[in-house]
């Protein structure tokens, strides 16, 4: 059902038809950049629709039996960048660092977990939240870093790195963020705050080259390494500067570690997207040449 978490009278609809044992919100606006041109999508979606979401929940869950009420999961899909930005010596975010959000992205985040977390509180509502560093794989929309620069250097166009190149993100491949929430699901505490990350920590700038030397291996230019695409931009207002996430709890507490090495991980999100250009193709439409220009043509 394609719809929306703001519309508190589908929901419930839906809650009704299938009865589920979980949620799991993963519905979110999540782009920082989109975030700086027009934060009041962020704060619908990620705060008002997470309210109507646990408000929906609520309703449903009181309504279940006392087995079925125990049972039940609301879990929430946050991520690392509530925590705010690390230094180069700091140590990595455990799960009781403060909040700091920088953006309005992670500020609207920061919101929704605050809300999950008082509707356990308040209401008993039993949920579980992640916090989980930044994740790539297939089907990662081309608007971020790494899938915007496989489709920027196949098209032989500029790839734009921000600033210096040396922010630091720490990478999870895609189904290593499933496990952990389907681990959560199965094991987790109510109440609890787990976060997930691959001890993956790189800065930009090697992300780029490293994407870069894989096409140059699989598809290789007749114009010469694709690394020549290599453009600096003017940085995003308020970047933060490094994310790294400590992942301690959920493997202590749950067993969970990732699957995938980040050299694993990159080279099957590259061949995904040298197999798969058709559906990059089809989610390069219109509304998304229009972001292109709306984000790239303002930096020098
Ligand atoms: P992004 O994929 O937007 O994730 P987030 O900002 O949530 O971490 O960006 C990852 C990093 O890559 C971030 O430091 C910003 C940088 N970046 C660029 O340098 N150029 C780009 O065109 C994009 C989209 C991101």
């Amino acid at each position: 059902m394609h719809g929306d978490i703001c519309d508190r009278e589908l929901i419930d609809r839906l809650l009704a038809e299938h009865q589920p044992r979980a949620i799991v919100h993963f519905a979110a606006e999540s782009h920082v950049d989109r975030s700086i041109h027009g934060p009041g999508d962020f704060i619908r979606t990620n705060v008002n629709g997470t309210f109507t979401l646990l408000e929906a929940a609520r309703g449903h869950w009181m309504g279940l039996d006392a087995e079925a009420k125990a049972a039940f999961r609301f879990h929430h899909v946050s991520t690392d960048e509530v925590y705010g930005s690390l230094g180069p010596t700091d140590p990595a975010f455990s799960e009781t660092k403060t909040y700091e959000p920088n953006s309005p992205y992670s500020a609207s985040k920061a919101a929704s977990d605050h809300l999950v977390r008082a509707w356990h509180h308040t209401y008993g509502l039993p949920v579980t939240t992640s916090n989980c560093s930044n994740n790539y794989g297939p089907y990662h929309f081309p608007e971020k870093l790494i899938p915007l620069m496989i489709a920027n250097a196949l098209a032989g166009k500029p790839l734009p790195v921000y600033g210096d190149g040396q922010q630091i993100r720490d990478w999870l491949y895609v189904t290593d963020h499933c496990s952990a929430i389907r681990a959560i699901l199965q094991a987790g505490k109510p109440g609890e705050v787990y976060n997930v990350g691959g001890w993956n920590e790189k800065p930009n700038i090697e992300i780029v080259h490293t994407l870069c030397a894989l096409l140059d291996e699989l598809k290789p230019d007749a114009a010469g390494s694709y690394s020549r695409l290599i453009t600096y931009v003017t940085d995003r207002p308020g970047h933060d500067r490094r994310y790294a996430i400590d992942a301690r709890k959920i493997e202590r507490e749950l067993g969970w570690r990732p699957a995938e090495t980040f050299e694993t991980g990159i080279r099957k999100t590259v061949e995904w997207y040298l197999a798969n250009q058709d559906w990059v193709a089809h989610v390069q439409s219109g509304a998304y040449r229009d972001w292109l220009d709306k984000n790239y043509a303002g930096r020098s």
